[in-house]
């Protein structure tokens, strides 16, 4: 038989702050390459919801990180499934988004996830999307991208998508919500959001979603045909 070892699989890891575009971006890099897809961010939004429904408390270290130990949590086709039930839906709203940002700050909730976010190094690649994808959980991706934007530039964006989705959106509101998610992620003492020394840093404001990608996949040829 021969074997990929997953050490030879290639992973694009880009990380990068809330509402930065990273998704959309990874998933078109993810598409354009053929490559699995791992939204860590959906992992801790399941966390969230599956906390939330059994009454634990976000900040509770030990109960988020035992709950989450028992979730049977699977990708299908761009949807998220806890347990078997399709939980898209559930786990993409404000609240949850907030939730997950909470619950990210348990150590013992990080260690929990990390042989389940290692599982989808699978051939023919991967490309991870998180806070810590370049840091911690794959420090040996063969390119590191830091995908960010002005805090503004960002909270225009997350206003725009709820607009777009027929959600309600408070300009203000959402702009001192990115603040605060911001500061978590930056402040927590496990895995916290800052870029890592050999990431390329890749600023948004003025750029589209067509030359972010471009310039991802640039650079990973670079990176191949060394
Ligand atoms: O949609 P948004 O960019 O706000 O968030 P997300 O990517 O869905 O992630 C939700 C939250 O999970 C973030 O605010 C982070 O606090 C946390 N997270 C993390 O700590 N580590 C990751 N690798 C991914 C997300």
């Amino acid at each position: 038989m021969n074997h990929t070892e997953p050490i030879d699989i290639p992973v694009i890891a880009i990380d990068g702050p809330s509402a930065s575009g990273k998704g959309t971006v990874a998933q078109l890099v993810a598409d354009t390459l053929g490559f699995h897809y791992l939204d860590s961010g959906a992992l801790y939004r399941v966390v969230a919801y599956a906390t939330h429904q059994n009454n634990i408390d976000w900040n509770n270290a030990t109960a988020v990180a035992a709950c989450a130990k028992t979730l049977h949590i699977q990708f299908k086709h761009g949807e998220v499934y806890l347990n078997g039930t399709d939980i898209s839906d559930q786990i993409r709203t404000e609240a949850m988004g907030k939730g997950a940002s909470q619950v990210a700050v348990h150590a013992a909730l990080r260690a929990a996830l990390v042989d389940l976010q290692h599982s989808f190094r699978i051939s023919p690649g991967l490309l991870a999307d998180g806070r810590d994808m370049g840091t911690v959980i794959f420090p040996e991706a063969v390119l590191k991208i830091f995908l960010t934007a002005s805090t503004e530039t960002r909270a225009k964006r997350r206003y725009q998508q709820l607009l777009g989705k027929q959600q309600p959106a408070d300009y203000e509101a959402i702009l001192q919500d990115l603040k605060t998610r911001d500061a978590r992620d930056k402040g927590r003492a496990s895995a916290p959001l800052i870029m890592a020394e050999d990431a390329i840093l890749l600023e948004t404001d003025t750029l589209t979603i067509t030359e972010a990608v471009h310039f991802i996949l640039e650079k990973y040829q670079q990176k191949m045909c060394k």
